[in-house]
């Protein structure tokens, strides 16, 4: 971005290591206090840009590789989201590291065990400095409010992750959700799951772009959708089958959306991410216009 100073993202590996792990743990900005009334840290992103919209999925196997990405997309991206493949293959690392560069971060666990457990994740996670983290509704509401405890525990200062509940994966077709017992179809189940997540107090739903209007009117305007699946026009759609464009995804009411391979996989990733947030943008303000 023209103008824009940026520190320099140095690959993680290159951080002298301390006693006991592979990486130097960076240090977290400020004190941090254990506050049960600690507000998220974002409710709805900045209206008036609409890549902070985006959130990119650093699917990738090694935080060298998943830091070079986040080096050449940093200010063309809102969040960037570090998964399951990520975090098993080097840890917490680079969603700290990240974070504590003041990105923002979206820890994509999908926590899913007895509340216990969740909670202390959710704290742990909380605790990295990330800006969003998630669980799977089908937890229960019981386990959904032990992560929301868990991140107002690990938050920092007057600020806790938003948590977020993942509703129905969104590769899953009709087929698949029937043989594990979801007979009514994606959509009522979606929905339903995310009513619970609200009413857990949860602050959203990961959701698929199909879903999205039926969750609005469901839950408000207020209740952060945050949507997978999506693909541009030209794209491929991989093993997503539940999908929609970056267009459809906005006017329908997401207030994120998630893009990985689109992106990670393309020869030119900037270039493929100014596409997506440009396809955004023909879906309109929508949600965004909603004040926090
Ligand atoms: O590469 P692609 O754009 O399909 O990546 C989508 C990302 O969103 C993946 O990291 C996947 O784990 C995540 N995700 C999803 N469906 C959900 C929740 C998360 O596809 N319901």
């Amino acid at each position: 971005m023209a103008g824009q100073q940026f520190r320099k993202l140095a690959p993680p590996e290159l951080v002298p290591m301390q006693s006991g792990g592979r990486h130097a743990p960076l240090p977290l900005a400020g004190p941090r206090y254990i506050n049960r009334y600690l507000r998220p840290t974002v409710i709805a992103p900045d209206k008036k840009h609409t890549r902070e919209r985006l959130i990119i999925a650093l699917d990738v196997a090694s935080a060298a590789e998943a830091v070079r990405l986040a080096e050449k997309l940093r200010g063309h991206v809102g969040l960037f989201k570090v998964g399951s493949q990520l975090f098993t293959a080097e840890g917490p690392v680079v969603a700290r590291h990240l974070a504590a560069l003041g990105e923002k971060v979206f820890l994509d666990l999908k926590f899913h065990d007895i509340p216990n457990t969740v909670r202390a994740a959710a704290r742990e996670a909380a605790r990295l400095g990330v800006t969003m983290l998630n669980v799977h509704a089908s937890g229960g509401q019981k386990m959904m409010q032990a992560a929301l405890e868990g991140s107002r525990e690990g938050g920092s200062g007057r600020d806790r992750p938003l948590v977020l509940a993942v509703t129905v994966l969104t590769s899953l077709g009709s087929d698949e959700l029937a043989e594990i017992g979801l007979n009514g179809g994606a959509e009522v189940a979606a929905v339903r799951l995310a009513r619970l997540a609200q009413v857990a107090g949860l602050d959203g739903v990961v959701t698929s772009p199909r879903e999205i209007e039926t969750i609005r009117r469901a839950c408000g305007p207020n209740f952060v959708v945050v949507t997978p699946g999506v693909r541009p026009a030209t794209a491929a759609a991989h093993d997503q089958t539940r999908i929609a464009t970056p267009e459809q995804a906005i006017r329908g009411g997401a207030d994120y959306v998630v893009v990985g391979r689109p992106i990670t996989a393309a020869a030119d990733p900037v270039a493929a991410a100014d596409v997506i947030v440009a396809e955004m943008e023909r879906g309109g303000p929508q949600q965004a216009a909603r004040s926090t």
